[in-house]
């Protein structure tokens, strides 16, 4: 994809709102660091400011029980666990073993483990897994394969109460979701998710916000569950 020519302006104004407004962090910034020297990508993290909203969301929401679908390097992990009580606990899943091995090495560098559960799997299987008796999680972030995202909705709402907030990362994708000449399985998940929310029955409500910043032009979705 062609970058956009306001793509330089965008990150720029992202550096701005980070030095102003989010805190500095020796044990995120450990992991963006790790990360870069064992070759992987920085594209799919999510932007500071952007995990400094996820973390915002958990504490405005007292929530206790976070549920993460696509873990990479733990980055917004970690920054959801540093938002949690000392009682918190994130189970955090990743289909890739090489993402969940850094994802790992990350988490075991930042002083957070006893609180993230770290597992590799389809997360489908993974949730379906999990005992009968688990308690539902208070707060969702859904930041995994894009084709997955309509059945991820649904499994998730399975495992949430009233109240349960849903964020889902990666939603506008530069706006292709608009383009009728992408089909790609990525794109065509996300047109079925949009799809899946309007009038769902065991959703209260739900939006989307257009992002733009380091990581380009994208969005969010947020949804509270009925
Ligand atoms: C991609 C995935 C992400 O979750 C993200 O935040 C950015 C990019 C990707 O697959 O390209
Ligand atoms: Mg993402």
């Amino acid at each position: 994809m062609t970058q956009n020519p306001l793509a330089e302006c965008w990150t720029a104004v992202d550096d701005y709102i980070e030095q102003h407004l989010i805190p500095s962090n020796p044990v995120l910034e450990q992991t963006l660091q790790h990360t870069e020297q064992r070759g992987f990508p920085s594209h799919l993290h999510v932007a500071p400011n952007q995990g400094m909203l996820l973390a915002m969301l958990i504490q405005m929401n007292g929530c206790k029980r976070i549920l993460e679908l696509g873990t990479f390097a733990a980055y917004s992990t970690i920054f959801m666990a540093q938002a949690l009580p000392e009682d918190g606990y994130i189970l955090s899943i990743e289909g890739r073993d090489t993402h969940i091995a850094l994802a790992q090495e990350n988490i075991d560098a930042s002083g957070f483990a006893h609180m993230i559960d770290a597992r590799l799997g389809h997360a489908s299987n993974v949730i379906q897994q999990l005992p009968a008796d688990t308690a539902p999680f208070d707060f969702i972030f859904i930041d995994a394969d894009k084709q997955s995202y309509p059945e991820y909705l649904e499994i998730c709402l399975a495992r949430s109460r009233t109240g349960t907030v849903i964020v889902l990362d990666n939603v506008i994708r530069a706006g292709e979701i608009l383009n009728p000449d992408n089909q790609k399985p990525s794109i065509v998940g996300l047109r079925d998710l949009f799809s899946a929310m309007q009038n769902h029955p065991q959703i209260a409500s739900c939006t989307a916000l257009q992002t733009v910043g380091c990581k380009g032009y994208d969005g969010f979705a947020i949804a509270i569950v009925k």
